[in-house]
């Protein structure tokens, strides 16, 4: 029987990329899926697409609007009755200097790739303590691990969610919670596309490095994988790649890290 059958996961950032094929890998896997975004309309296309719509229940959310939080977290765990996985995946990414960058562009970037997981996180803590299990998958990024021009904000919030949910998952092992960090290269997704400039517009361009990104569905099925092994931490993309080369030289050689990084010209 597969490690996902008749598990409940909730996904967030479910209408598009990542989130929309780890809909697709953990719905032939045989898991009930809670799925979150904006587009609701989207939503209800990749559950249509699921292959068993019958099991996909459909939670709009904006990772902008904390006060809609709890009653959102009632609504996934009153969905199925139980939640077993989170995968914390919604998020936008960044091309501005920080020269150029305004305050509450900083703030935007960090309220949805930061906050939004870790608020969501402590609300469904109890939930998880209660029945002694559950397992958060949290989608960092390489520039989780290390750090080149144009991506501060976005690169703060994600090394910000490793040194959160190494911390966590330091405090729940006793209750049987589970934490997996993934660190994606390119992945082929919108994700360049909805990526914000210094003054929050969407960037609206394709970006070379992602249109040659790795599939996103085959990422899922690494995702997949690397939660049922029990990973803390899992790069995903393009095995042997430039940016898995890049997470190896940081921890290695960072200071020849650096002065690679400090020419890479990211698209
Ligand atoms: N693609 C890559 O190369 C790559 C590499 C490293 C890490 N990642 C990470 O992977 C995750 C998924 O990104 P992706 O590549 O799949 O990009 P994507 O195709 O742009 O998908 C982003 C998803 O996040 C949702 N989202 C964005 N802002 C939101 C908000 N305010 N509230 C709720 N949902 C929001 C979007 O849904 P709505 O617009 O419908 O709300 C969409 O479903 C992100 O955390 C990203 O940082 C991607």
């Amino acid at each position: 029987m597969s490690f996902y059958q008749n598990k409940i996961a909730w996904i967030t950032g479910a209408s598009s990329g990542i989130g929309e094929a780890l809909v697709y890998e953990l719905s032939k896997a045989g898991a009930k899926l809670i799925i979150s975004a904006r587009r609701e309309a989207e939503l209800e296309r990749v559950r249509q697409q699921s292959g068993h719509p019958e099991n996909v229940f459909i939670l709009p959310l904006d990772l902008e609007a904390p006060a809609t939080f709890d009653a959102a977290v009632q609504m996934a765990i009153a969905a199925f009755g139980r939640i077993d996985l989170v995968f914390h995946n919604g998020g936008i990414s960044q091309r501005s200097l920080v020269k150029d960058t305004l305050p509450a562009i900083h703030r935007k970037i960090m309220e949805i790739d930061y906050f939004s997981y870790i608020e969501l996180t402590r609300l469904l803590l109890p939930h998880f303590q209660q029945q002694r299990s559950g397992h958060l998958v949290v989608i960092s990024s390489v520039m989780g691990k290390i750090g080149t021009p144009l991506r501060s904000a976005y690169a703060a919030a994600k090394h910000a969610l490793h040194g959160y949910f190494d911390c966590l998952r330091a405090e729940v092992w006793k209750d049987n919670i589970g934490v997996t960090v993934i660190t994606p290269g390119y992945i082929r997704t919108k994700v360049t596309m909805n990526a914000v400039t210094a003054t929050g517009e969407k960037l609206n361009r394709e970006g070379k490095e992602i249109g040659n990104g790795y599939p996103a569905d085959r990422t899922a099925a690494q995702i997949a994988k690397a939660v049922e092994n029990g990973k803390y931490e899992k790069y995903v993309g393009k095995p042997f790649s430039k940016e898995w080369m890049a997470i190896q030289l940081m921890r290695f050689f960072p200071a020849m890290a650096m002065r690679v990084f400090r020419n890479a010209v990211p698209d």
